[in-house]
Order: structure tokens, then C-alpha cells, then sequence
């Protein structure tokens, strides 16, 4: 039998790589080998060309290879990178930019990944408070270390049960990880409760985009910010997702509640691999970067040009093009299109998202938790994702996986992936 080109390489990754990737849940089927990415579109190693809504997890708010920000990355490139010591002007022109934008934003810290980011703003929440134990809602992601690698995508009869992600955890770490439900401020109010005087901070999603897009409910978040601040715990907003993509000023904008600390990453720089950390100015001055300051904070790669430059680049995108605008009125014909795709064929299911991101539950209710997630049909959901694939349009082949629109993408895009969602879903059920 004769393997394809994408086939090939898949065999040759899997001699030097376990499992033949270099993140767990890229080992997906169909196994993708994308080669080029442009724009709305990329293509595998056969030439096969997609429509691209997985958009790497949603870094790519502007499309892939964006000539103003890859124009921007090689300009700063040719004069400037890295000096491990003291602080350069793209650094400090990054972090005017994010100030100026982000609420909840005195002063900011730059490193290399969402984890990154998580990791200190929870170690910095627990050297402020004194405190030991953290706040996670089930279904949350917030990256893969100790504190918060635990009740991510679990199994059902796991939900809210003692669920670490990984083996090798330090058990002190899962068991100060406390599990809260999402839109649910009883179940926060009674851990709170439960465990007073011990929780130094509460970390969610404003828009659990982890498990599709399950909105907060009106209340919810405002709710968040009162328990938080009477019980002196230090609320976390992980924007890593919603940060940038759905507003400059991140979701905290939108949503007019704002954190102590707010980690975000992805939509930042449009690809570029840079995250940060961001908060109220009493609270990032204790980290060791202020003389005098006591949490640690370093990164050999903090503050790269290439993500400082990245970052200016698609800020300035947003603020002088109608990026916004554009993403959501896109995301809005894709959701009312599928809509209307369902009331003609009969389809139950439900269309979520916002803004720039959406997905199809196949349910009859509207999602407000993970535990509602449930009654999504996860067979369904990952068929009809296949389908799409074979027909160039690539989601990820996974259940409860969110889709994003870029700036890239045209009506066009949507109008023929409106077409060929009507004929699979035709197919289908
Ligand atoms: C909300 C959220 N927080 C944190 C992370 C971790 O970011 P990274 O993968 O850059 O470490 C992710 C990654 O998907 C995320 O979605």
C-alpha cells in the first residue's frame, strides 16, 4: 500500500517523537500534516488546501501568516533580539500598549506561554494572601502544571470528583485545587465557606472556551467579583482565549467586571508564542522584578523581539483596522446561517458562541456547564466534524472543541462553508 506524503511524515514524527506530536491532543484522526498556512487557508502535505476555523487553538485572530505582523517580526528582527538584561524598546512599547487597553491592567510581565502565566499569577495570589488553596471551575483549561491540571475534560462520572489530569502530580497540589461549578455562585459561596480564610484565589474562563463557548450567565461573573473581594481572595480572569480576541481590552471589557490579575497569550500576538501576566499595580510589585520584591519571576526567553514585536503589530492592527467588526460580524452569519440550516432540515441542536468563535452542541438545551455537556451527542459531534474535514473544512475532530473566524477570513469562506455544513448535516441525520 502506498502511504501519502502526510502519511510519511506521520511514520518519520513517530520514530522521533512519542506518539508523533508535541502536544497530547494533537494525536487526533484523521492525523493532519499541515505544510503551508496563509491567510483563512492552510494545506497539507499533499496539497489538499482547508478552510481553517481550528486556528492552532486560537492564536490566529488576523489569519495565518499575516503579512503586517510576520512584516513587523522580520523588520525587528533584522536590528534586535534578545539581551537577557535590562529591558528593550519593543518591551516596553508591548506593555504601554496592553496598559493602555486592558482594565484591570497597571502594569504587566511578559513570558512565553499561557502556563506561564497561570503559574505565577497563582503563586503571586498565594504569597500576597498567605493562603494555600486555589479556586478552578470543572471543564476549565489553564494550562498544564500542578495547580491546575485537574477536573479539565472528565470523564462524566468524574465530574467535580478528585480528578488529576496527569500522573506524577504532587498530591498537595490537587488537593489545594478546589472545584467550583460554572454559573453556579452557590457552589462557590459554599466552598468559600467551607474553607474560610484558606482560598487565595479564584481562577476561571470568563467564557469557558475549553469545552465549546458556554456564556456566563448574566449575574455570574459580577457575582465572582463580589464573593472574591468580601472574602479577600484574589480573582484570576485567564484571558488567554478571550484576551484580545473578543475585545483589545479582553473580555473584562465586554463584560465590565474587572480582576485583580489577568493572564493572557494566543490572540496576542496572532501565533507568535508570548504570554503575559497583567494586574493591579500593589500586587505585581511584589514580584522580584521590583527591587525589593519577593515572587520570582524569570524566563530566558521573556520579552523575545519576536513576540514583542508580534504583539505591537496585532494591536495595532486592531486598533486601526476594523478587526473586531469584521470577526464578529462573520461569527454572527455563521452562527445564523447554521441556525437556519437546522430549522430547515429539523436538526436539534444548539449553535453557541461569540463574537468570533462558535460551535454546534448537538443537545436540545442551551449548555451552562461542563455537566451539562453530557447530553451533547459526542459521537455526532465528532462524525460531523470528519465530514467537514474530508470536504476542506478543518475543525478539530474532537468533542467540544470550540471554531474561530479571523480577520482573513471573507463572506465567501462563510457562505461556501455554510453549503457544505448543510450538505453533511443532509448526510448525517
Ligand atoms: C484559558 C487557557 N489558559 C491557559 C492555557 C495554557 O496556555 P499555553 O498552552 O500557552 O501554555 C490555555 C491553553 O489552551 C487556555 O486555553
Amino acid at each position: 500500500m502506498s502511504l501519502s506524503k502526510s502519511q510519511q511524515i506521520h511514520e518519520e514524527a513517530k520514530k522521533y517523537t512519542p506518539g508523533g506530536v508535541h502536544t497530547s491532543i494533537r494525536n487526533v484522526d484523521p492525523f493532519p500534516v499541515f505544510t503551508k498556512g496563509e491567510g483563512a487557508y492552510i494545506y497539507d502535505a499533499d496539497g489538499k488546501k482547508y478552510i481553517d476555523y481550528q486556528a492552532a487553538f486560537g492564536p490566529y485572530i488576523l489569519g495565518h501568516n499575516h503579512p503586517y505582523v510576520n512584516g513587523k517580526v522580520i523588520e525587528a528582527l533584522g536590528r534586535t533580539d534578545l539581551y537577557g538584561v535590562g529591558t528593550t524598546d519593543l518591551e516596553v512599547e508591548c506593555a504601554r500598549k496592553i496598559v493602555s487597553h486592558v482594565p484591570s491592567a497597571d502594569q504587566v510581565l511578559f513570558c512565553n506561554s499561557g502556563s506561564e502565566a497561570t503559574y505565577h499569577a497563582i503563586r503571586l495570589s498565594r504569597a500576597v494572601t498567605g493562603r494555600t488553596k486555589l479556586i478552578k471551575f470543572q471543564g476549565c483549561y489553564h494550562g498544564w502544571h500542578d495547580y491546575v491540571a485537574r477536573n479539565m475534560l472528565s470523564a462524566w462520572d468524574m465530574i467535580g470528583k478528585r480528578d488529576p489530569g496527569s500522573a506524577g502530580m504532587m498530591d498537595e497540589a490537587i488537593d489545594n485545587t478546589l472545584i467550583c461549578t460554572f454559573n453556579d455562585l452557590d457552589s462557590v459561596e459554599q466552598t468559600l465557606r467551607n474553607n474560610k480564610n484558606e482560598v487565595a484565589a479564584l481562577i476561571v474562563e470568563p467564557i469557558p472556551h475549553n469545552i465549546g463557548c458556554i456564556m456566563p450567565e448574566p449575574g455570574f461573573l459580577e457575582g465572582l467579583r463580589e464573593l472574591c473581594t468580601a472574602n479577600g481572595v484574589i480573582l484570576i480572569f485567564d484571558e488567554v482565549i478571550t484576551g484580545f480576541r473578543h475585545n483589545i481590552g479582553g473580555y473584562q471589557k465586554v463584560a465590565g467586571v474587572t480582576p485583580d490579575l489577568t493572564t493572557m497569550g494566543k490572540a496576542m500576538a496572532n501565533g507568535f508564542p508570548i504570554a503575559a501576566i497583567a494586574g493591579k499595580r500593589e500586587l505585581m510589585q511584589r514580584f522580584n522584578t521590583q527591587p525589593g520584591g519577593d515572587v520570582w519571576f524569570a524566563g530566558t526567553y521573556n520579552g523575545h523581539a519576536v513576540g514583542t514585536a508580534a504583539t505591537i503589530a496585532t494591536l495595532e492592527m486592531m486598533e486601526n483596522e476594523p478587526v473586531h467588526e469584521h470577526v464578529f460580524r462573520l461569527g454572527e452569519k455563521m452562527r445564523s446561517g447554521i441556525r437556519d440550516i437546522h430549522a430547515r432540515l429539523g436538526v436539534k441542536a444548539i449553535v453557541a458562541g461569540f463574537g468570533s468563535v462558535w460551535t454546534t452542541y448537538f443537545m436540545d438545551f442551551v449548555p451552562k456547564n461542563y455537566t451539562d455537556l453530557q447530553h451533547n451527542d459526542a459521537t455526532l459531534y465528532v462524525n460531523y466534524r470528519k465530514k467537514l474535514i474530508e470536504r476542506g473544512i478543518f475543525k478539530m475532530p474532537m468533542n467540544i472543541k470550540r471554531n474561530h473566524v479571523s480577520y482573513s477570513h471573507t463572506d465567501a469562506d462563510i457562505d461556501y462553508t455554510l453549503e457544505v455544513i448543510e450538505d453533511v448535516l443532509k448526510e448525517l441525520v
